[in-house]
């Protein structure tokens, strides 16, 4: 392949000092995608979101209630439900993550008046009014265009519990529990599209082992069912066991060996995987904001670790399921950095810069390339949290570079996998060595390709010339984000700075040239 050396153009002065100052560096990277041979669907649940209910994730960033100033529908923030909705969000996990070990249902349905205070021990003592609960949330599924993803909990709930809240939510018979629903101002059963047995019950989910775990997984599989009648046979609702957090497989081990001898009294469809990136290891210490170029190489070596973690995971999964029905999902991931100084350390705060935009893209693109098995992911989080879409402050809301590129990511969504061979490149950082260039393809339902290209090279251009064999191109339009620095961020008062902008492309024939910004996403639609 063909990436060449750098090459420098020199300003020369005349004077007996002479000065070489290279103005601009590039390198040249050569693609094929291969059009003809159709790899799997990219699911487009890869492209899930986490809304637990911590810090300023629901209440303020979503939930505002319906007497705020701040524009709300029924209470839900009319800005962030629009900025959402652009991203076509495929589901939302809630209520947690550690919370949802220790969320009681009943607490946050009725009129909201006569709702109880309760404490929320997972993230920070805070008293919860449970104004926000199973209404407010499927209200917000639906005013974005999502689907639920509920988190049931196994930690301190019990089985008769969670199948209580799964008929209050989804029957359509005349049960008690689903007068109580209509009662409560919703007649119609909800759709509940996947259940989550459970939340880190290897940890903050009840620090079980995996025996004790799988016994409970049994139970909780066969009882908590979805009544809805929309919602049986071929659209059934997705059943989603607790997986591991740590790189070790005898937590998949356990719960896939017991899988492949089910019956029809117990199944699951997905297994589930925590990985997130934590550059310096626990407890999170990297900046999220005015960091060096070894915290950005780190960072990004950090996250490439998600390759591997799924590799390991898959060579098991596919020992007792060889068919890939179970599917492996990834419902929490995404960047770990210290909390901002000056907030609140049990509420997950910090900023998101182009560093992130740049993680976000080398893991989609990890889950496309995984597509057979990685079926489903959630980034966490979706507002005010970790990694998240969308940071708000009181009536304020700014779109995150990470929002950017899962907006750029829309047409992948069930778009079918192409690939891509390229010669990456190295990125050296110190110590740190990196493949310069990431890439991705795909060719969506009405047959147009689309062409990702991620540059982690902080200071070089790359020149991209790329074949598209097999395939007649009548016009392509190409957009990029980037910014000035890694640790470029988008603020309330300037909310401009990592925003995607239109950059030339051109084709000629099968061949596409276009050149690609230093640390920089492109997404490239190509028409045939
Ligand atoms: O996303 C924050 C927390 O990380 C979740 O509550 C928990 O599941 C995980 O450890």
């Amino acid at each position: 392949m063909k990436v060449g050396g750098a090459r420098f153009v020199f300003c020369l002065s005349l004077l007996p000092l002479i000065f070489l100052l290279p103005v601009m560096a590039s390198d040249h990277a050569h693609l094929s995608v291969d059009v003809s041979r159709g790899g799997a669907k990219i699911d487009r649940n890869l492209f899930g979101q986490f809304a637990e209910n911590l810090g300023h994730g629901l209440y303020e960033g979503i939930w505002v209630g319906a007497d705020s100033s701040i524009p709300n529908t029924r209470g839900i923030r009319n800005d962030v439900v629009t900025a959402l909705r652009a991203l076509r969000v495929p589901n939302v996990r809630w209520p947690g993550g550690c919370f949802g070990d220790e969320y009681h249902w009943r607490n946050g349905i009725g009129p909201a008046g006569q709702r109880p205070a309760t404490i929320n021990a997972a993230w920070g003592d805070v008293v919860d009014t449970n104004s926000f609960g199973t209404h407010e949330f499927m209200d917000f599924i639906e005013q974005i265009g999502s689907h639920a993803y509920v988190s049931v909990n196994v930690g301190s709930g019990t089985p008769r519990e969670a199948a209580d809240w799964l008929e209050y939510m989804t029957a359509a018979q005349p049960t008690a529990l689903a007068k109580e629903r209509a009662a409560n101002g919703h007649p119609a059963p909800y759709d509940v599209g996947f259940l989550g047995i459970g939340n880190e019950s290897w940890g903050c989910g009840g620090n079980m082992s995996a025996d004790y775990y799988l016994s409970q997984l049994k139970i909780y599989s066969h009882f908590v069912r979805n009544d809805n009648p929309g919602q049986q046979g071929a659209n059934h609702m997705l059943k989603i066991a607790v997986g591991p957090g740590v790189p070790r497989t005898e937590w998949t081990e356990t719960i896939m060996k017991e899988w492949q001898g089910h019956d029809w009294s117990r199944n699951i469809d997905g297994l589930s995987l925590h990985w997130y990136t934590v550059p310096k290891g626990w407890p999170p210490s990297t900046p999220s904001t005015g960091f060096g170029m070894e915290d950005y190489a780190r960072s990004l070596k950090s996250t490439l670790f998600m390759d591997e973690f799924l590799r390991q995971q898959e060579t098991v999964m596919d020992k007792y399921d060889p068919q890939k029905k179970v599917a492996l999902v990834v419902d929490e991931w995404g960047a770990w950095y210290a909390p901002l100084p000056g907030t609140n350390p049990h509420f997950l705060v910090q900023q998101n810069s182009l560093r992130d935009a740049l993680l976000a893209s080398l893991n989609l693109n990890i889950f496309a390339r995984h597509a057979d098995r990685v079926r489903m992911a959630n980034i966490a989080q979706m507002v005010n949290v970790l990694q998240s879409m969308i940071l708000t402050d009181k009536e304020k809301m700014v779109l995150t570079p990470t929002y950017y590129v899962y907006k750029m990511y829309v047409p992948f969504q069930d778009a079918t996998f192409l690939p891509v061979a390229f010669d990456a490149g190295t990125y050296q950082q110190g110590t740190v060595n990196l493949p310069r260039l990431d890439a991705l393809a795909a060719r969506d339902s009405s047959g147009k390709l689309w062409l990702e290209i991620t540059n982690l090279d902080p200071e070089k251009l790359v020149d991209i010339d790329a074949e598209i064999s097999g395939e007649k191109i009548r016009s392509v339009k190409a957009e990029t984000l980037t910014a000035s620095a890694v640790d470029s961020v988008n603020t309330f008062s300037v909310p401009g700075t990592v925003v995607p902008r239109p950059i030339s492309a051109k084709i000629e024939g099968a061949r596409l040239a276009l050149t690609v910004a230093p640390k920089s996403v492109t997404v490239i639609a190509l028409e045939p």
